[in-house]
């Protein structure tokens, strides 16, 4: 699978799930731009690639979105693939206090910022006939945990918007697909503040549910997001692909 001359955009890419995607990327021959707020992290991840552009931005921001765009044209002058990667979750149920301000936060980092990126970065797809690739959760399609609604709500309503721009944009020759994990080791639980601590407890805990009994590593969701980002996957689209470990089938 060769991405040489591509041009993709990874959100998120400064930890995680985003950090093994770009590095995958690029590792194939793609040229990458890196987004995130932590520039320290984005640096340790932009070793790893090759000449990438670093972009340090925050998403939820509509002039930090636009940067990540004329920056990338300025750079490469074309954009063939993006990654609506960047997300995170605060947990409230919705009889909480702050139900709402979690909500509209949780919907602004994880859905909002991946309508507004796509919006002013399709044009360009369209002109590349490339393809966009949206980082889901199974938390779209079961109830997963307790006060999770902004995240779940988010999550289903990013594999809607997959399936509507989809739709729209297939006669302009551009996929568009979702990608929906279930646990995967990465800086999440940490930035959702489970402390360092409850880290090994809490991923022992998360590989008990699962059917298969362990929890990714973040490459094999870069594994999967290259293949369907690649010409492999040419009949694909509108598709939502889960890769959980079998959580979603695990009887109890
Ligand atoms: N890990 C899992 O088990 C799992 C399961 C299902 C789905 N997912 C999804 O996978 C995606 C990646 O998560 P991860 O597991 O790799 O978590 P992570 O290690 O916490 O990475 C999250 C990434 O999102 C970025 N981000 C968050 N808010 C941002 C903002 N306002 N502006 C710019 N960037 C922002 C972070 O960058 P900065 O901190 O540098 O801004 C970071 O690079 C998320 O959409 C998540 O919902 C993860």
């Amino acid at each position: 699978m060769s991405f040489n001359d591509k041009v993709v955009i990874v959100t998120g890419a400064s930890s995680g799930i985003g950090a093994a995607i770009a590095v995958e990327f690029s590792g194939l021959g793609a040229k990458v731009t890196i987004v995130g707020r932590n520039e320290t992290k984005l640096k340790e991840v932009a070793k790893k690639c090759k000449n990438p552009l670093t972009v340090v931005a925050d998403i939820t921001k509509e002039n930090d979105i636009k940067k990540i765009v004329t920056e990338t044209l300025n750079r490469f002058g074309k954009i063939d693939i993006l990654i609506n990667n960047a997300g995170m979750a605060i947990q409230a149920s919705i009889l909480a206090e702050n139900a709402m301000e979690t909500y509209d936060k949780v919907m602004n980092t994880n859905l909002r910022s991946a309508v507004y990126l796509t919006h002013l970065a399709a044009p360009h797809i369209v002109k590349t006939k490339g393809n966009i690739i949206n980082i889901s959760s199974i938390a779209s399609l079961t109830v997963f945990g307790k006060d999770q609604f902004s995240y779940g709500t988010s999550k289903a309503a990013m594999d809607h918007f997959t399936r509507s721009i989809a739709a729209e944009l297939a006669s302009s020759g551009v996929r568009v697909n979702s990608v929906n994990p279930g646990p995967v080791k990465t800086d999440f639980l940490e930035n959702i503040g489970i402390s360092k601590d409850q880290l090994e407890a809490t991923f022992e805990h998360m590989a008990k549910m699962t059917a298969l009994g362990r929890v990714s590593g973040a490459e094999e969701i870069a594994d999967l997001v290259t293949f369907l980002a690649s010409d492999k996957a040419k009949a694909i689209t509108g598709a939502v692909f889960v890769s959980d470990n079998g959580v979603l089938i695990k009887a109890n």
